[in-house]
């Protein structure tokens, strides 16, 4: 088996709901006001799938479906696919396969990572090795969450926060100086209990006392994890720049994950980059878990250069951080 194969980004594709829920429709339902959630995060709506039967393979096939068109490509060429979620349709099988599934991609071999908001970053490093080894040629790398199945709509402290979407690439080999150049992953359970979905795993499964205690919806301690996202996402993002010797002038734009608008800021201030090299989308779209990262390579794509200079950064539930460092191939 070769070894050292760089992978590069070939295509990129999305999915968003109709749906638009607003910061207003939201004052309806909880006690909160559009200045409120606009100032201490940045968000003026969010994507949110209503249709009844779809959910995360639904989407991230969608986003593939856009990348294989964009291409041109046959499903049957496709050797692999990674969905990052952690709003899985089930909690098996997985949701890759029933993705795999609905594109067609018969010849490959398909699997879920959790690893929430660092899911597409962790799973663009696992992505990238099966390229670099040798033994895949195509991997569609997808993240998908339909946050909306796990948000309590009468917690005003989380249900303002997500949104639904799916948005991924397509990794292939690169023939030139340009892919995926590095990666920094790092995690600790520590922060398990700040930020959880407590019930229908194997720990606690689904029963009338975790519907009741409300255990199947999203937990999480704003305060502490807000503090340790702002460190591990700037650290992180400096850590790969002097890893790989790059200087705030050698990074062309840092794609955050849109978790919070606060964060993207500090992480910027702390790479000493100007905001106008930062990918910002949150305010449309709210923090869509593991579909942020190429949400922004998505919505970014048509001013991004050959040979630009990327730097991805994200933190999420874990906890899990990491950042990536691509050099644009398109
Ligand atoms: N509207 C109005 N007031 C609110 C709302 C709301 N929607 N939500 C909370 N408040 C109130 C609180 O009750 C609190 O009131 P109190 O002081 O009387 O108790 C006050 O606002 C301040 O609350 P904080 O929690 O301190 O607000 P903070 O400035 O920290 O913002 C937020 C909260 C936005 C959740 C922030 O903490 C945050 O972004 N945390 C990190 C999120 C993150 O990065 N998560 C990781 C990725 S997610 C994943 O992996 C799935």
């Amino acid at each position: 088996m070769s070894v050292n194969i760089k992978a590069k980004i070939s295509a990129v594709g999305h999915y968003l709901p109709e749906y638009v829920l607003t910061n207003k429709e939201l004052e309806a339902m909880v006690d909160t006001d559009d200045e409120w959630i606009r100032t201490r995060t940045g968000i003026s709506e969010r994507r949110i799938l209503k249709d009844p039967g779809k959910a995360s393979a639904y989407m991230a096939a969608e986003a593939a479906r856009e990348i294989l068109n964009e291409l041109d490509l046959d499903p049957k060429e496709i050797d692999a696919i990674i969905v990052a979620t952690v709003t899985p349709d089930y909690l098996f099988p997985a949701t890759a396969c029933l993705t795999q599934t609905m594109i067609g991609a018969t010849n490959a071999f398909s699997f879920d990572l959790s690893a929430a908001c660092s899911g597409f970053i962790y799973a663009l490093s696992t992505g990238s090795a099966m390229i670099s080894t040798g033994q895949c040629k195509k991997v569609l790398v997808i993240g998908s969450d339909k946050m909306s199945s796990i948000v309590d709509f009468t917690d005003r402290s989380t249900c303002i926060l997500f949104g639904d979407a799916a948005s991924g690439v397509l990794l292939e080999p690169s023939d030139d100086e340009t892919g995926i150049i590095d990666h920094i992953l790092h995690s600790s359970g520590e922060g398990a209990e700040a930020l959880i979905q407590k019930g229908g795993g194997s720990i606690n499964p689904a029963s009338h006392e975790t519907v009741d205690k409300k255990m199947h919806y999203i937990y999480q301690e704003g305060r502490p994890v807000f503090k340790r996202a702002t460190e591990g996402m700037a650290d992180v993002a400096v850590e790969i720049m002097k890893k790989n010797k790059l200087s705030a002038d050698d990074v062309d734009w840092l794609v955050p994950h849109q978790a919070n608008l606060r964060i993207i800021d500090a992480t910027a201030r702390r790479m000493d980059i100007t905001t106008e090299k930062v990918m910002i989308n949150i305010d449309k779209y709210g923090n869509t878990t593991a579909a942020t990262i190429p949400l922004c390579l998505y919505d970014w794509r048509g001013r991004l250069n050959k040979g630009d200079n990327l730097v991805l950064s994200a933190f999420g539930g874990g906890y899990t951080w990491g950042a990536t460092y691509v050099k644009w191939s398109l």
